[in-house]
């Protein structure tokens, strides 16, 4: 038996029903909750990992607050959440060749490869019978398991705050340049505008824009994390300035803005995420021939849009998902190179995870939330911590 978190479903309905069904004072420390996991054996392909430290992830909030969908209901009535973890191979089976004990491996959350490799589910999420890795130990398939690239240049927490978003924004990316070189070669336009809003995945998409030469924009309500980002060459702005998009107008001055910025053009690319209000200002301040990408729906399931302008502005919106497992080794390459996250200023303590995301949901956190499940670290890593 190990230490575990688990989201239920009677939690989750005991929570709505405290505050009203009002989520805005939701306490998801009262939601998330410490339990215990029986591990199953360690059958022939399968890795058995000691957790070290894991990343903290929007999917909890939104498993939580039930707001997307209410998972832990759809589940069966509970769920181990956590997808993104850094580990130590504690055995392996006696068909496992890639990994040996000793070893310090990242995981990815591609529950379900299609034919192509898109996941049809997501680990911990919605994949049927998945257990996640907020836990002190793990059992894993080999096929689930990255190298984690400790001589990368990046320290050990800020490693840990990558697996789960940095293949999620390669993969918007490589979407979005790929969409917009359909219609623009690189020989009309070497050059891109960029733009992301707030949010550790377009943090990462910004690094990829701007490691290839692009010019990329940060509209953030962050300052914390707009400075940590314009240190890497990428321009904040500020989205409180716009009032995070409340009304018609705010909207108008943000074009504005960004039409200043680029010279009359617009953005090519936009990685929004987050939908609700942010959905028609990434389309507002689109360039002709722009691409808006996304893989979330922080705010909002659903978006509303003129499908004329948008034909005669040649825009195109495309939804995408999280990495192919190829996708996410091929991100993990570009840790340190490209991928140079900024991690919240405090490390918090395994007993701590429920706090963590409740800070989150505050949006409090100066970078992506780093949790420690393992009180001693291997020394390879224990270097690099
Ligand atoms: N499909 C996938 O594979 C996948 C993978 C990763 C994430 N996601 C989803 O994508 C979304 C973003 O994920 P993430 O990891 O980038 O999130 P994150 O690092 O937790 O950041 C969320 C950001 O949302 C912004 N925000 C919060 N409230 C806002 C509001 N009212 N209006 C505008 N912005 C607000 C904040 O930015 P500022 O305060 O700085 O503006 C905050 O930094 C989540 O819903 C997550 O579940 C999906």
């Amino acid at each position: 038996m190990v230490k575990a978190y688990a989201i239920t479903a009677d939690a989750v309905a005991a929570e709505r029903a405290r505050v009203n069904d009002d989520l805005d004072k939701v306490d998801i420390s009262r939601v998330v909750a410490l339990d215990t996991l029986e591990l199953p054996e360690v059958g022939p392909t399968d890795v058995h990992l000691r957790i070290l430290a894991v990343s903290g992830e929007h999917n909890i909030n939104h498993a939580a607050l039930a707001d997307t969908v209410n998972i832990a209901h759809a589940r069966g009535g509970k769920i181990y959440p956590g997808n993104s973890a850094v580990g130590e191979v504690v055995a392996v089976g006696d068909q496992v060749t890639k990994f040996k004990p000793g070893d310090i491996a990242l995981t990815h959350c591609n529950g379900e490869p299609d034919q192509f490799g898109f996941p049809r589910r997501i680990w911990a999420y919605d994949k049927a019978d998945s257990v996640g890795w907020y836990a002190e130990e793990a059992v894993v398939g080999e096929w689930q398991l990255i190298h984690a690239p400790l001589d990368c240049g990046l320290n050990f927490w800020e490693i840990a705050a990558l697996p789960l978003r940095a293949p999620t924004a390669y993969h918007l990316w490589r979407r979005g340049l790929g969409i917009y070189r359909v219609k623009v070669t690189y020989e009309q336009q070497p050059t891109l505008n960029v733009l992301g809003f707030g949010g550790g995945v377009s943090e990462l998409f910004l690094m990829l824009a701007k490691h290839e030469g692009h010019n990329a924009y940060f509209c953030s309500g962050s300052p914390e994390r707009r400075a940590a980002l314009e240190e890497q060459g990428i321009v904040g702005i500020d989205q409180k300035a716009f009032n995070r998009f409340a009304g018609r107008d705010d909207i108008k001055a943000f074009n504005a803005e960004v039409k200043n910025l680029t010279a009359g053009v617009g953005m090519h690319i936009v990685c929004d995420m987050l939908r609700g209000p942010v959905f028609p200002a990434g389309i507002a301040c689109a360039a002709r021939q722009g691409v808006n990408v996304s893989a979330g729906w922080q705010l909002s399931k659903a978006i509303d849009y003129d499908s004329a302008g948008a034909s005669v502005k040649q825009l195109t919106l495309d939804h995408t998902h999280y990495e192919t497992p190829i996708g996410c080794n091929a991100a993990t390459e570009l840790y340190g190179r490209v991928f140079k996250p900024t991690v919240h200023k405090e490390i918090y303590a395994f007993e701590d995870l429920p706090r963590s995301f409740v800070e989150m949901q505050e949006n409090v956190q100066t970078g992506i939330p780093i949790i420690r499940v393992a009180k001693d670290l291997p020394a390879a890593v224990a270097a690099i911590s």
